[in-house]
């Protein structure tokens, strides 16, 4: 088992939690990923390692909720434990001196951003970092990304923070205005990594994208995570997850993560149904509670 050592929630849905894994902690790099599973039935999900305390033995991971076992962990607290936590699994990000690196991080995915931007700034490069959400309250480790970023531009949606628009208007912005790129990394939704690689292409601009397909082993052994790369079959498990985006199929990647979809729906509905019961159930408990004490009060009284 693998204790949470600390979870709280960062913005409605995304909740970062603390675990104690300490050889995975000695191990991780950037830009690797690990495999949890709740509980010993439950499914396997992949999730980024986003940062790591060697000494302190313990990793940490952002998490939203998006379907039924990302739901469940985020009901996790501190002091919970998790069955089993595979790690660190993945290529590390390729970590040199490029020059200048932009960083583009869409919701979740600028927390999976943030290891590499640390360690792409360290190694010397100037980095302009572009993190952008739907509204305000979820915006991702803004102050984090500020302190490893020479600039820190960020975009909501809604305009209730920072500029309105999206992460791509403002790179879009930068390379239009001349801005030498040596390198872009784009993490996040896969509609949005697919439009950083359309706007890098044309000026050739070195693209890196982390593909998030559906992992079930994350070893190279069930094929479940296969991308096509410069036509070829790549698993993104063990060949990945970063990929040259100006090579990868994102048309294949959008199909094959639309496969489970239908299921997916079916077993959130179900989750969401058990877990009404569930609160339904506490609520009565909680009703009859009260409706007993007045009499214990009146016994008491009455003594
Ligand atoms: C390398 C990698 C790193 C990731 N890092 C993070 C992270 O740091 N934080 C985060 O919040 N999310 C991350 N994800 C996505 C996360 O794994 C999915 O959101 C999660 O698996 C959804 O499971 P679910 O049961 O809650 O949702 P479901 O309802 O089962 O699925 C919702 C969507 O999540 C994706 N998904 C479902 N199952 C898997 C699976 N086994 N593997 C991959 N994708 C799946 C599919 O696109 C699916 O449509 C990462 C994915 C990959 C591949
Ligand atoms: S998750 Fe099975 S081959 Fe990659």
């Amino acid at each position: 088992m693998f204790r949470i050592r600390h979870a709280e929630f960062l913005a409605p849905g995304i909740k970062r939690f603390v675990i104690e894994a300490p050889r995975i902690a000695r191990k991780q790099e950037p830009g690797q990923f690990l495999i949890l599973r709740i509980y010993e039935q439950g499914e396997r999900i992949p999730l980024t390692i986003e940062s790591s305390d060697r000494a302190g033995g313990t990793v940490s991971i952002v998490v939203q909720a998006v379907g039924k076992t990302t739901h469940l962990l985020n009901s996790l607290q501190t002091g919970d434990s998790i069955a089993d936590v595979v790690g660190p699994l993945g290529k590390p990000s390729e970590v040199a001196k490029f020059g200048t690196v932009v960083v583009v991080g869409g919701g979740v995915g600028t927390a999976m951003a943030y290891p590499t931007a640390a360690a792409l700034k360290h190694a010397g490069n100037l980095v302009i970092s572009i993190i952008g959400a739907r509204s305000k309250e979820l915006v991702l480790l803004e102050s984090e990304m500020r302190a490893v970023s020479d600039t820190l531009l960020v975009t909501t949606d809604d305009g209730s923070h920072g500029q309105k628009g999206l992460v791509t208007d403002r790179l879009r912005e930068l390379i239009e205005q001349g801005t030498p790129i040596d390198l872009v990394l784009a993490v996040g939704p896969v509609v949005m990594m697919r439009a950083v690689a359309e706007l890098t292409r044309g000026p050739q601009i070195r693209t890196v994208v982390s593909l998030n397909p559906i992992m079930i082993d994350g070893t190279g052994m069930c094929g479940g995570c296969r991308v096509l790369v410069d036509g070829k079959s790549q698993f993104a498990c063990v060949d990945g997850p970063e990929f040259d985006a100006h090579r990868v199929n994102f048309d294949v990647l959008v199909q094959r993560n639309a496969m489970y979809h239908e299921a997916e729906r079916r077993s959130m509905e179900e989750f969401a149904r058990g877990r009404e019961r569930e609160e339904h159930k506490e609520q009565e408990v909680e009703e009859s509670a009260q409706s007993e004490e007045p009499c214990s009060v009146l016994q008491g009284g009455e003594q």
